[in-house]
């Protein structure tokens, strides 16, 4: 068998054993595995060939006709990392570009890496505001090449003062772990090409496309050795954040960055406490399947986030990514809690608390997010007060059957949230109203006398904002988060093993939103199907193949752009059909 393939499966598995701890049928194999073993040194790679480009299936950004400025801003090498601050880099807005309104912003990351290393998580934060949350892809010996593009027009205001920017990537470069991330990162401004803000036809910020007027960070202020995040470590921990909102706003948005990792990597595959002290396994609590984001602004529950399991780029088996990254490794999804019907609570000039907590967690969630803040450029000070808040207490319930170390589960919850509340602004007196609602089901099969884990989970959400302006705002979310996955370790003879993976992870979003400036739909089908086969040989990995498929289409208001990949964990791309057809 090609060392290629052992190399790479060699780097996960010794991470997964090193860091990770998940189910039972891993807490059982496990075992049979040493728990430090090292890759063969790689001899036998031809290092002349070029390296492999990576890449996450995104639609294209849609860009202005006009000439952009560029902006290099940072390169660095991030070799060992752990344990030293965030690596900085002046930001000062584009000199040189003929205009400083500007219809989009493009930031660009690119890396490359070769050698042995692992899947490192990173964020990239202007002014302490985040505005990408990654992770690494996993090198080979000859050497990998991968660019996330990310729009970031949302965060326009930030960019027209100077800033600084932060980069925390975490990596360890020792004998073993060779991989040097390179980085550059680079801003791209596409001048806007003179469409002034249809200011005349509202409230601006209900619909008008306009982004916020101020972005605060709510993030921690650059520490010594880490990122800007909050690491959460339990379900009583909790990030806390000092803000203060000017005194004219009259629309707030709260937009939450969360990843997950080390113990609660894989959340969704833990079985329940009981079973696990049933079966003495010593690895207790995993806190079952369930994981809730809640934030709190005084104390009171503004949102909650439930999020989508991105898996990075090494998870369960690293070749189940190669070429193609798993949905939201490079560029995770951040999600918007309208904190607009509590403005009213927040414009007394003074400091207020916002809080981070996550239901059932393991070390470790990190946790930040940005306050959106639009102002009344005709006051000085708006006015509100909270009408209404109902936050209808999560409902979890668990039924488990099992004997032994085989079994099944299902746990089910939902949760709903709702706040309005109004702002009297020079836009007039506008009630603005928010309702969450979410819906979890994970299903989970422990079988074969512990080593197959089949689990199916399904996250549904529904969020609404609704204004009341003379021409109603609606801006609706409808999100559908789906993982099957289906994991086998199974003995072939008694000093081979086999591990299969299968796994199908779906990203379904559909938007809408209607407001005096028009009416906008948007959907997005985002499915991945990968499939891999380990073989494990006298406790190291022998061989290994990894096959995925992903098939994407995104429409918004007429535009479409459609996508179906395939690539083969040897660098193969099967197929790759792109099509901006609508039919
Ligand atoms: C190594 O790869 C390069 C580029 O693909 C190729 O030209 C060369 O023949 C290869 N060398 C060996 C020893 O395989
Ligand atoms: C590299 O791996 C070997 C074998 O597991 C181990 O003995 C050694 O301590 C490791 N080196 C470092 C720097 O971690
Ligand atoms: C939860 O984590 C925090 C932060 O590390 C720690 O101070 C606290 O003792 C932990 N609580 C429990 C119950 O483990
Ligand atoms: C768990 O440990 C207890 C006490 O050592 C023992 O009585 C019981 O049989 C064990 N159960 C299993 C499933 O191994
Ligand atoms: C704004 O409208 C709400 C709901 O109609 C009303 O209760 C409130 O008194 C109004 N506020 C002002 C300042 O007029
Ligand atoms: C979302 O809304 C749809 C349509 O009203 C409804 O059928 C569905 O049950 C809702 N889902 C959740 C999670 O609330
Ligand atoms: C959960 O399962 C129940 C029963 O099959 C079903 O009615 C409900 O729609 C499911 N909810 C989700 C989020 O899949
Ligand atoms: C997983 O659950 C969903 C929703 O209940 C269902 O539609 C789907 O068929 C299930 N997938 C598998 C592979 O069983
Ligand atoms: C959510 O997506 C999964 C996977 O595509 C599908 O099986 C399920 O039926 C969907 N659920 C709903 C309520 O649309
Ligand atoms: C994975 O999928 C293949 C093909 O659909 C199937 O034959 C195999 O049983 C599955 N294996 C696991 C562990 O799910
Ligand atoms: C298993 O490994 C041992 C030790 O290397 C060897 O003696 C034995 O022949 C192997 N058995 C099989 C079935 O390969
Ligand atoms: C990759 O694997 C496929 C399927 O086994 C094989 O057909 C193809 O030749 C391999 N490609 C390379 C470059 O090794």
């Amino acid at each position: 068998m090609n060392n290629y393939f052992v190399f790479f499966i060699l780097i996960f598995l010794s991470y997964f054993l090193l860091h990770h701890s998940i189910a039972a049928t891993n807490l059982h194999k496990n075992k049979q595995l040493t728990s430090d073993f090292l890759p063969e040194p790689p001899t036998s790679f031809n290092y002349t060939s070029p390296p492999t480009e990576y890449f996450e299936v995104t639609a294209p950004i849609e860009l202005p006709k006009t000439k952009p400025c560029s902006q290099h801003i940072l390169h660095h090498d991030f070799g060992f990392t752990y344990g030293h601050p965030p690596v900085l880099a002046n930001y000062t807005p584009p000199s040189h570009c003929p205009s400083h309104i500007f219809s989009k912003i493009v930031l660009e990351w690119k890396a490359t890496c070769k050698g042995r290393q692992f899947d490192r998580i990173f964020g990239v934060w202007l002014g302490g505001v985040e505005l990408l949350r990654s992770c690494t892809a996993e090198p080979r010996p000859t050497g990998i090449v991968w660019t996330v593009q990310k729009d970031v027009t949302r965060y326009h205001s930030l960019f027209s003062s100077p800033q600084t920017l932060a980069v925390f990537l975490g990596n360890i470069v020792d004998q073993n772990y060779t991989g040097v991330y390179h980085v550059d990162v680079t801003i791209r401004f596409y001048p806007s090409n003179g469409d002034a803000p249809k200011s005349k036809v509202g409230a601006l910020a209900f619909g008008g496309g306009v982004p916020a007027d101020l972005v605060l960070p709510i993030s921690k202020n650059l520490p010594p050795n880490d990122g800007l995040w909050f690491r959460i470590e339990n379900s009583t921990d909790e990030g806390v954040k000092e803000f203060q909102v000017p005194q004219n706003a009259y629309r707030a948005v709260l937009e939450v960055y969360v990843s997950f990792h080390e113990r609660d990597e894989f959340w969704y595959t833990n079985p329940p406490d009981e079973y696990l002290v049933a079966n003495n396994f010593s690895d207790v609590p995993l806190r079952g399947s369930f994981r809730e984001v809640v934030v709190a602004i005084d104390g009171n529950v503004v949102g909650a986030v439930w999020p989508f399991t991105v898996i990075y780029t090494g998870g369960f088996n690293s070749l189940l990514w190669k070429s193609i990254s798993g949905i939201g490794s490079f560029d995770l999804p951040s999600y918007d809690i309208e904190v607009t019907p509590f403005l009213g609570t927040l414009l007394d000039g003074k400091t207020h608390l916002v809080g981070f907590s996550v239901t059932n967690a393991l070390n470790v969630w990190f946790i930040n997010a940005n306050l959106h803040l639009w102002l009344d450029g005709k006051s000085i000070k708006t006015e509100g007060r909270l009408v209404d808040l109902v936050d209808k207490p999560l409902a979890v319930s668990t039924v488990s059957d099992f004997e032994g170390v085989d079994g099944s589960f299902w746990t089910s919850s939902k949760r709903s949230i709702f706040s309005s509340g109004w702002i009297r602004s020079s836009y007039g007196n506008i009630t603005t109203s928010f309702v969450q609602d979410f819906a979890y089901n994970n299903s989970m099969v422990i079988r074969e006398n512990g080593p197959q884990q089949i689990m199916n989970q399904t996250i549904l959400y529904n969020g609404s904002v609704h204004a009341n302006l003379p021409s109603p705002f609606v801006d609706d979310t409808y999100r559908n988060f789906s993982l099957y996955m289906d994991r086998y370790m199974v003995d072939k003879d008694v000093n081979t093993s086999l591990d299969v993976s299968n796994i199908t992870l779906g990203f379904d979003e559909n938007k809408s939103r209607s407001s005096a400036f028009g009416v906008s739909n948007g959907a997005l089908k985002n499915v991945q199907l990968a499939k891999a086969v380990t073989v494990i040989k006298e406790k190291l990995v022998d061989g290994g193949f990894g096959k995925t498929q992903q098939d994407y289409s995104y429409t918004i208001d007429g535009y479409c752009y459609s996508r179906k990949v395939g690539s083969i964990s040897n660098d193969t791309i099967l197929y790759d059909k792109v099509s901006y057809s609508c039919n």
